[in-house]
């Protein structure tokens, strides 16, 4: 085989692959949040979503603590004071739009403020809130 059409065949096969990849990294909101609601398997509760970011859990902090009370607005991290940008996809379009880095921080988060991971119901109920805000 020519070293030529070797090559030409190796791109057909991988950049699909590299491509796909990529997709599945990449997300919208909308998206992850018809993941997060299959997974929990009954519709998403806007409502029990904004009383769980702004409960106390037991643990010294709540979402709000470094989120900020308003996500459209950000907040400041509640040991290092660095800023964190809104959480509200309104107000940052960069928010949920990577479901590797959404999962990550959900799964810190949750064991800082609940001491264990949130469910999908809790997740899809976050996310529906915070995607009605304007
Ligand atoms: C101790 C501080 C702290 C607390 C408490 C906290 N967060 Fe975060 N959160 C962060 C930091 C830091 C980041 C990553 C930096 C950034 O993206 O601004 C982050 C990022 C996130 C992201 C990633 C979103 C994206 O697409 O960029 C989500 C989702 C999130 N937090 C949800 C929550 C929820 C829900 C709670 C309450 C259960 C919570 N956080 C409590 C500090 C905190």
């Amino acid at each position: 085989m020519g070293l030529e059409r070797y090559k030409s065949m190796l791109q057909k096969c991988f950049y699909p692959v590299l491509f796909a990849s990529l997709q599945a990294m990449a997300a919208t909101p909308a998206e992850l949040l018809a993941g997060y609601t299959a997974q929990s398997g009954q519709p998403a509760n806007s409502a029990k979503g904004e009383m769980f970011f702004k409960a106390n859990h037991g643990q010294e902090w709540q979402c709000t603590s470094c989120h900020g009370k308003s996500p459209l607005v950000g907040g400041r991290h509640a040991s290092t004071d660095k800023p964190i940008e809104p959480l509200a996809p309104a107000a940052n379009p960069k928010r949920f739009s990577d479901s590797a880095k959404v999962e990550k921080w959900f799964r810190r988060n949750c064991k800082d403020v609940l001491a264990r991971e949130c469910t999908a119901t809790e997740k899809a109920d976050v996310l529906a809130w915070l995607t009605t805000l304007r």
